[in-house]
């Protein structure tokens, strides 16, 4: 018989490739791979993994990553520079784990706002946001590098919705 199970970590430095493409995957972006890079060295602390393990009868062990959060610090509070899970895998709550996990690691280094900026057309992640306490505070005109607005959200972690 083939269990499953969750578990959301730290991201170690050779699965950075795997978030790369990830990344690139599922979210509209033009971040390149030298941009992502960049910010792992930087904010590694703040980039964790969703994985998911089967374990199988004769198959052993095996790991993947389904999703990943991307977290930094900027202007003196933590920011969330992406988030995503591989599409089979949505709606099951594993981006709403990599969300509290990110925001809970923030609050522990003493970033209690969290900001993020999100395509004006990306009516999931809205959702998604709203749904965990994230509130719109502004909107950035042609944001994006094709001329997309983005919608600018924060999250006072103190305030911030549990879920379990
Ligand atoms: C946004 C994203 C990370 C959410 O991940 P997820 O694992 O599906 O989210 P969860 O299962 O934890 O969802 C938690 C809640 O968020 C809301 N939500 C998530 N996806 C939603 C959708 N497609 N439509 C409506 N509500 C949604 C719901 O309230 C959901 O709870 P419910 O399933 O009990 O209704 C995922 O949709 C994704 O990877 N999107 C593509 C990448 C992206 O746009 N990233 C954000 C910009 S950087």
């Amino acid at each position: 018989m083939t269990k499953r199970w969750m578990e959301i970590r730290k991201a170690a430095d050779p699965e950075l490739r795997d978030i790369v493409s990830m990344w690139k995957r599922n979210i509209k972006t033009a971040n390149t791979a030298y941009d992502i890079v960049t910010l792992y060295r930087y904010f590694k602390n703040y980039f964790l993994v969703a994985t998911c393990t089967d374990t199988g009868n004769n198959t052993g062990t095996n790991s993947d990553i389904i999703g990943f959060v991307a977290g930094a610090v900027r202007d003196g509070h933590g920011h969330i520079s992406g988030i995503a899970v591989d599409k089979e895998f949505r709606r099951n709550g594993v981006g709403m784990q990599l969300l509290k996990a990110v925001d809970a690691t923030f609050l522990a280094e003493g970033y209690d706002r969290v900001t993020l900026e999100v395509r004006i057309s990306n009516m999931e992640a809205i959702k998604f946001y709203e749904d965990h306490g994230y509130k719109s505070l502004f909107t950035i005109k042609g944001y994006y590098a094709d001329g997309e607005d983005a919608i600018v959200y924060e999250v006072k972690n103190a305030t911030h919705k549990a879920r379990t």
